[in-house]
């Protein structure tokens, strides 16, 4: 049996896998243990870095004994089922207090069923969101762990070791107790698709307006980068942008496909978003436009529908683009908000202690959503941890402020010449719902109250009312009543 030197160990050595054990081995103090279930990848990850700490192990038996006590592994498997049966085999050969970590994009609601029940063996279940794709597991992720206050105190100071350093601080917290962490994770991932979808709408709208090419367009994104949009995402627009094709000589962007996938992160965070009663319309809006792209049937059958009459020219090219510049600031806005919206609900929900300046001040360095304005999220939590919305935080507000004829402009541009500005409009509408004076939703209650009976309470009167809708009068058949 081999000796336990290792403190801490990776099982699946896939890229992310192989990646976050190599993090792991190059931070000062640890050793890393390694297990896959084809031993080819193991061996193809210490012949490729023989320098690296790793401890090579074929059985899950010599990978238990190899690491030191409490032991800890990171589960970096596709998620579902794979996931849980791995966690069966580290259950048999791990003791009371030993850690286990799921690292995949696993579905919070799975990874509570997991905690409970690894917990009952008394071995510790954390799930994980790690962020930051094959790079980002390599050289610094920013990590979101759930899980118990006792396995955070052997996997706090790992984590630290690996995860990207934002201005000194590294890019992890406890989130909180067992789904937290893949919940805060799945938010992100709903977030990143809320900011791909504006960027999309951005780019699209800048081509058809004004002609310009990908590469032109690319130059226009790296501008923005040097402004209050500068992130991540923007970054590597304009190098995806730039990318010519070597078969064709063309822009690559004109050479893939226009359908967009998805592995449902994005999905889920709709799904979960819709339980809890939170309107995460921009979000969802960005999980339906992949899926419209990717109904070719039905794109090819509409594709002689009929659209604007007039050709659409912009004027002005140079205030064109700023307004679009300023849309897109505004829409990214509101889809944090409303992401936060949901980590706020979910917390209530599952009752989880999540901190939402810390969760901003881990997004803002090595994850996909990284950028600059997370400064300003968490500066706006800490002057006002109860703020009840994001984009009244007095620098949000002027944000918007400064930004919302340029919005407008954009969405009726947008409608008036035929082309699809969803996650735009939709945020828009949004800010305007959010902030009216009163909403329609009076005559939906008047609606559902005649043909269901549902009631309706008053503005001017506590009680629960319902109108009797036949003859020529309306009276009041309950008062004070609750249904
Ligand atoms: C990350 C990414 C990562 C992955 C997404 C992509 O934070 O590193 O979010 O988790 O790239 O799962 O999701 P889709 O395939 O659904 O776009």
């Amino acid at each position: 049996m081999v000796d336990a030197t290792a403190n801490i160990g990776v099982v699946g050595l896939a890229v992310m896998g192989s990646n976050l054990a190599r993090n792991l081995a190059s931070r000062e103090g640890n050793t890393v243990a390694i297990f896959n279930r084809s031993h080819e990848k193991t061996d193809t990850l210490l012949s490729e870095h023989p320098e690296a700490k790793f401890v090579g192990t074929t059985t899950y038996e010599e990978f238990a004994a190899s690491l030191t006590k409490p032991r800890a592994a990171i589960v970096m498997v596709q998620a579902g089922n794979g996931t849980d049966a791995v966690i069966e085999e580290l259950t048999k050969v791990f003791e009371p207090g030993d850690i286990i970590v799921d690292g995949g994009n696993s579905l919070f609601t799975d990874t509570i069923r997991r905690e409970k029940a690894v917990r009952e063996t008394g071995i510790n279940f954390v799930g994980a969101g790690i962020s930051g794709g094959e790079e980002g597991a390599l050289l610094g992720p920013s990590i979101m762990p759930g899980g118990s206050d006792e396995s955070w105190v052997t996997l706090g100071p790992i984590l630290e070791s690996i995860a990207a350093v934002a201005e000194g601080e590294p890019c992890v917290t406890h989130v909180g107790h067992d789904g937290a962490g893949h919940f805060v994770k799945m938010i992100h991932n709903g977030i990143e698709y809320a900011d791909m979808q504006l960027i999309g709408e951005a780019y699209d709208l800048i081509r058809r307006g004004t002609g310009k090419s990908p590469a032109e367009i690319a130059e226009i994104f790296t501008a923005w980068n040097t402004t209050e949009l500068e992130s991540y995402l923007i970054e590597i627009t304009a190098e995806v942008l730039k990318q010519v094709d070597a078969k064709t000589g063309k822009p690559l962007v004109d050479v893939i496909l226009d359908q967009a996938g998805a592995k449902g992160t994005g999905a889920w965070t709709v799904q979960t978003a819709l339980d809890l009663g939170i309107p995460v319309s921009g979000i969802a809006e960005a999980v339906f436009a992949r899926s419209l792209s990717s109904k070719p049937a039905q794109r090819a059958a509409a594709a002689d529908l009929p659209g604007p009459d007039e050709a659409w020219t912009v004027e002005d090219t140079d205030a064109f683009i700023e307004d679009v510049r300023l849309a897109l600031y505004a829409s990214k806005i509101i889809a944090y908000s409303q992401g936060f919206d949901e980590i706020v609900a979910g917390a209530e929900q599952y009752d989880w202690d999540i901190h939402k300046g810390d969760i901003a001040k881990i997004w803002r360095g090595g994850c996909i959503i990284r950028a600059q304005f997370l400064n300003r999220i968490t500066e706006a939590y800490a002057d006002d941890a109860g703020l009840v919305a994001l984009l009244t935080a007095p620098y949000f507000r002027d944000a918007i402020a400064g930004a919302q004829d340029s919005w407008r402009r954009v969405v009726s541009t947008a409608a008036a010449a035929g082309i699809p500005a969803p996650a735009f409009s939709s945020s828009l509408s949004y800010y305007d719902g959010l902030r009216a004076d009163r909403l329609p939703a009076a005559l939906t209650q008047g609606l559902r109250d005649f043909f269901g009976a549902h009631t309706y309470k008053r503005v001017d009167m506590d009680g629960t009312f319902h109108t009797l809708w036949s003859g020529d009068r309306t009276e009041i058949e309950s008062e004070g009543s609750s249904h």
